[in-house]
């Protein structure tokens, strides 16, 4: 049996489903690839909670019923210790990296990656912003350390796309890309087009639990402007979220645009649009009722790829949720431990 030392940055919803998971499949996972993750430490906002080595069972699901910030009120726990220290003392074979996307050069999680890998660590990530902000700097610094960063619950977190892309397109290459990947702005425009007003979608999608209270980044096109610089670095060339040019935010003026196009029995959607050689949008666009994307409901996503072949590849399913995006990463672990390189550019490859 391999024994994996992983460290744990974010303890929220994804942080907490992640170990949730890993606990109710540690013996398929055992099973199956004859490997056991061994979570070392686990940091919020407030400190660390250490294992002894590691954390044992009956400790992480003690963990899993404190308050937010409370983890290292558990025994064990380090109260205003951060989760850098807690990599430089433990030197974890992996770090699974979720706390909150801020896109700020400041944002901790730039030093959290930095750390992970100069101690010689695998990063997975769900946090966007380290791979959105410093996609170029991050793959070339793991891999002059001999490390690989994966990133698949970044975009599309239920759907295998960066997987797709990564391995599943090599050797090809990819000329256009175009997604609806925020289901919280596909939704919200989905009860627009039902006749509802923005600001009554808005709030039904929060009441509903499709949009979180802080929904301004999904509206304004950050979220999506974050996926779509990820994916142009991964398929095309690196570049930055300040590199993405927001056409379209998603306010009151969609009713007008909405209305419009259903006079002429078009749908409007918010998309991502992926050209080579060009800076990627995020912007409203219309399509006819018989294209595929035009049907893709709720907090579905989809993206179409065009090939310099000349081949049109569709995916579609699940973006987000918080047991989608937990399962990925434990395949993203799983990736790491059977080395299976992650890097997001062959040329980068040690
Ligand atoms: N939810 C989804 O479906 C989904 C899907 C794909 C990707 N993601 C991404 O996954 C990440 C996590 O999402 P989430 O919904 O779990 O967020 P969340 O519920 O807000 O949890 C964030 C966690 O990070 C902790 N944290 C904040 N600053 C920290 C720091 N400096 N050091 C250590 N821990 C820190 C928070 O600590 P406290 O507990 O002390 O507040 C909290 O435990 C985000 O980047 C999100 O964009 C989410």
């Amino acid at each position: 049996m391999r024994e994996v030392r992983i460290g744990l940055i974010g303890f929220g919803n994804v942080g907490r489903e992640f170990v949730r998971q890993l606990l109710a499949r540690e013996h398929i996972i055992a099973e199956r690839f004859r490997v056991r993750f061994n979570i070392a430490f686990i940091a919020d906002s407030r400190g660390v909670l250490y294992g002894t080595p590691t954390i044992r069972r009956d400790l992480l699901e003690k963990a899993l019923n404190v308050p937010r910030g409370a983890v290292s009120s558990l025994k064990g726990g380090v109260r205003g210790e951060s989760a850098c220290s807690a990599v430089e003392k433990v030197r974890p074979e992996a770090v699974v990296e979720v706390t909150p996307s801020v896109y700020d050069l400041n944002t901790p999680a730039l030093e959290n990656v930095d750390v992970a890998l100069e101690n010689g660590a695998d990063v997975v990530l769900a946090n966007k912003a380290p791979l959105a902000l410093r996609y170029e700097y991050f793959m070339k610094r793991a891999a002059s350390l001999g490390c690989r960063i994966f990133f698949k619950a970044c975009v599309m977190a239920g759907t295998p796309l960066v997987d797709f892309i990564m391995y599943g397109l090599r050797g090809r290459e990819i000329g256009s890309l175009v997604g609806i990947l925020n289901g919280t702005t596909n939704y919200v425009l989905g009860l627009i087009e039902d006749g509802l007003n923005f600001r009554e979608a808005v709030k039904r999608a929060v009441v509903e639990g499709y949009a979180e209270p802080n929904y301004a980044t999904d509206l304004e096109g950050i979220d999506l402007a974050a996926k779509a610089s990820i994916l142009y670095s991964l398929s095309m060339k690196p570049i930055s979220i300040n590199d993405v040019i927001i056409e379209n935010k998603i306010d009151e003026s969609v009713e007008e645009i909405v209305k419009n196009a259903r006079s002429k029995r078009l749908k409007v959607k918010y998309v991502a649009v992926l050209l080579r050689n060009e800076a990627p949008r995020v912007k409203l666009v219309t399509l006819s009722e018989e294209d595929i994307m035009a049907r893709v409901k709720g907090v579905q996503n989809c993206v179409k790829i065009r090939t310099l072949d000349e081949s049109e590849i569709l995916l579609m399913g699940p973006g987000a949720g918080r047991r989608v995006t937990a399962l990925t990463l434990l395949s993203d672990l799983l990736l790491s431990v059977h080395k299976i390189w992650g890097g997001g550019n062959q040329a980068w490859k040690k």
